[in-house]
């Protein structure tokens, strides 16, 4: 079967491709903004070079045709946190992904506990064992698009206790995202 996407709805296209090109990590991003701290998920979220250590995030627009606030904040502030989530922030990633007015902080209003690993960057989520501090590197706009597409370069990497050993191996077990749903505990193997 060949299907032209030209010929489908947004929508459709986008749950063929969130169910075809799966798992995807998720970047639970933290930006400094009017009213605190914003907090909200994002999936369009791959690592894109190693030097310098970067990342991509594909930002969509709000139904109102605005930024969405971790962009508009990121760039007013060249800084982002980006934690990564495991099985018990299903639940709270999507709470924190409701669209809330500008100014309006996510994790006081879900009640998400967050701490600062360092004072020049947004906290990250307490209890999540990894995030990356960022800088804006580069944005970008879509050809033919509204997505807005920031690379955003690892500063300092953060890891709880006993993540990551002397050998620097790193030892996590992130959800990931599948079409709406979250895909938890997948296998590890070595081959
Ligand atoms: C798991 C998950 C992944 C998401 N990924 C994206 C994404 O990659 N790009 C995007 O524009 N919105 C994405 N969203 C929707 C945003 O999280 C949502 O629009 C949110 O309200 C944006 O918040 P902000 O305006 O505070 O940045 C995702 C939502 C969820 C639950």
């Amino acid at each position: 079967m060949i299907i032209d996407p030209t010929e489908l709805k947004p929508d459709t296209v986008y749950k063929m491709m969130s169910n075809t090109i799966f798992p995807r990590p998720i970047a639970w991003i933290s930006t400094a903004g009017e009213g605190g701290t914003n907090l909200a998920p994002y999936s369009y979220f791959i690592p894109v070079s190693t030097v310098p250590p970067c990342v991509m995030v594909s930002f969509g627009r709000h139904e109102n045709g605005g930024l969405k606030d971790t962009i508009r904040n990121i760039l007013d502030t060249q800084k982002a946190t980006i934690s990564l989530a495991h099985d018990v922030h299903a639940s709270p990633i999507e709470a924190s992904s409701e669209p809330l007015p500008y100014g309006v902080s996510e994790s006081e209003n879900c009640g998400i506990d967050m701490q600062t690993v360092l004072e020049a960057y947004p906290p990250m989520v307490a209890d999540a064992q990894a995030a990356l501090l960022c800088s804006l590197h580069q944005v970008t706009e879509l050809k033919e698009s509204l997505m807005t597409i920031a690379f955003l370069k690892i500063e300092h990497f953060y890891y709880a206790e006993g993540v990551v050993d002397e050998r620097y191996n790193v030892h996590l077990h992130n959800i990931g995202r599948v079409g709406r749903d979250y895909l938890v505990g997948a296998k590890r193997i070595k081959v």
